[in-house]
């Protein structure tokens, strides 16, 4: 098969994404990032793991049913029964993939003891397995970046022999460098028969802050399959970032001539989308992606821009979907400027939804003068809903010099309005032990992170929360001008996740002791 330079996109974000820990969606997220990838344009998108809960599997399933365009996959190990279940969800796809791995390397190897000749048999018999339920397969020998050279190669073919038709070659824990990156591709390639017939995949992790360059390093050395995730979301430090490989290789095409199908200009939307509903924020410095991205400060930067843009940027804004600066709204704005400026943003909500962000957007500009872009944007992804077993009713903060603090509060839980007043260590505390004491819990406070939207005093915060509880782990986000009101909701979304989190959760599937021959 001869490989045209056309580099398929295989987005990770709602597998290998949300696998890492804290960064769990909920269903209805899922659907919609997963709408925004098809519609950006991503070739592949591994919408996630089906045999490690009911959860993701009913995921898996309706993206499957959903999507337009692009090919659906579900991951599974080397056992016959994660591969029917990942068939089970991916079938119902215009286009489904099996996605089938096992670790490799000496170190993984170790995990389920096996040794060479039994791992190379169990790697026919599944991926021969998938092949029989589906014509496109993947098959990923984990690790492989730290896998025997001549061990790799006897894999790969049995693979390519068994009918795998993707081969992706993880660096799972970012322990690559560029240059053997591409060797190992091209020396793959021109040693394993049969690899011209099959498509070459590269997926990195970060750990080393090289996951992109060792990405783009790969499709010089000949993969046509990038895996990656938005804002490079993933275990650890992450995997390799969607909108970094696409923009180097759209900006750099002079000596980079590979074409990807990503449309550029949605890439900030779903940017800020997967950090809201991941509650992992963008840096600020971020490439591609951060607030500063397209910041100019100084005054030599803003004189030279000023003159001419090229001066200090090698892409426009615009190609990534940041419209140019427009005029904030205020509290005369109606409806229909509302609307518009969603639109220019890139939302089409529905009637119900914009009227929704009508009434926020109002009470905003009741007190704030300007509402800035990033403004009707938090406003839009406030994720409460009407079904929420718990909300804030009001919230009464008393502060000082003299401590302690206290909160008074009115929460409605499960329709019924209960109140109290609690005291803490300052007013987020008292606020936090406000909501304990009207909806007692055993979840852990995991994280708690407040950003300014924009600029001012009188901006609103946008307050992160991570909870955790018996190894569930949810995130609430909110934002309000008064900093304290934001934690109390962000507080109580991250419960009503972890409500909604316990009342669907199932263990995951375990191998140990079964054989993975047993459907
Ligand atoms: O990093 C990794 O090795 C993976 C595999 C499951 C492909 O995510
Ligand atoms: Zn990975």
């Amino acid at each position: 098969m001869t490989h045209s330079n056309d580099v398929l996109i295989f987005d990770t974000t709602l597998r290998d994404g949300e696998q890492s820990p804290g960064a769990t969606m909920t269903h209805d997220e899922k659907m919609e990032i997963a709408e925004m990838l098809d519609d950006m344009g991503v070739d592949i998108i591994e919408a996630g793991f089906p045999i490690a809960s009911e959860g993701d599997f009913q995921a898996v399933s309706e993206i499957a049913k959903l999507a337009k365009s692009a090919t659906i996959c579900g991951l599974s190990r080397a056992n016959y029964k994660d591969i029917d279940r990942c068939w089970d969800a991916v079938k119902h796809a215009k286009s489904p993939r099996i996605h089938t791995f096992i670790g490799t390397s000496p170190l993984h190897r170790a995990i389920p003891n096996l040794n060479m000749d039994e791992m190379a048999e169990r790697i026919h018999d599944t991926v021969t397995h998938a092949r029989n339920l589906c014509d496109n397969v993947q098959w990923s020998p984990m690790d492989a970046t730290r896998t025997e050279w001549d061990y790799l190669c006897r894999v790969v073919e049995i693979a390519i022999k068994a009918g795998a038709t993707t081969i992706n070659i993880p660096d799972t824990v970012g322990y690559t460098a560029p240059r053997e990156s591409a060797d190992l591709i091209r020396n793959l390639i021109a040693t394993v028969p049969g690899a011209d017939d099959v498509i070459f995949a590269t997926h990195c992790h970060n750990d080393l802050g090289m996951a992109t360059a060792n990405s783009l390093a790969a499709v010089e050395g000949g993969a046509r399959q990038i895996e990656c995730t938005i804002n490079g979301l993933g275990e650890r430090a992450g995997n390799t970032a969607l909108e970094e490989v696409v923009m180097a290789l759209k900006v750099r095409h002079d000596i980079m001539p590979y074409s990807t199908k990503i449309d550029t200009r949605k890439i900030m939307n779903i940017s800020r989308r997967v950090a809201t509903v991941s509650g992992f924020a963008v840096q600020y410095n971020k490439a591609i992606v951060g607030k500063n991205a397209f910041a100019h400060e100084s005054g030599i930067h803003q004189d030279g821009m000023l003159k001419n843009r090229e001066t200090f940027e090698v892409m426009k804004p615009e190609d990534v979907g940041l419209a140019g600066t427009s005029l904030p709204l205020g509290k005369h704005s109606g409806r229909a400027a509302l609307r518009a400026k969603l639109n220019e943003l890139g939302f089409d909500l529905a009637d119900n939804q914009l009227n929704d962000v009508f009434v926020r957007f109002k009470d905003l500009a009741d007190r704030k003068k300007e509402v800035f872009d990033d403004d009707l944007m938090a406003l839009v992804y406030q994720n409460d809903t009407d079904d929420d077993r718990l909300k804030l009713k009001s919230l009464r903060v008393v502060c000082g010099t003299e401590g302690p603090q206290k909160a008074d509060m009115v929460m409605e839980i499960d329709g019924a309005d209960v109140e109290t007043s609690a005291t803490g260590d300052g007013p987020v505390d008292a606020t936090f032990n406000a909501v304990k004491a009207l909806f007692p819990h055993g979840a852990r406070l995991q994280l708690y992170q407040v950003s300014a939207v924009t600029e001012g005093t009188d901006a609103q915060a946008t307050v992160s929360v991570r909870m955790e509880e018996d190894g569930r782990i949810a995130t609430g986000q909110s934002a309000d001008t008064d900093t304290v009101v934001a934690s109390a909701k962000a507080y109580i979304n991250a419960l009503n996740r972890l409500l909604v989190r316990r009342e669907q959760s199932e263990p995951g599937y375990d191998v140990k002791g079964v054989s993975y021959k047993d459907a």
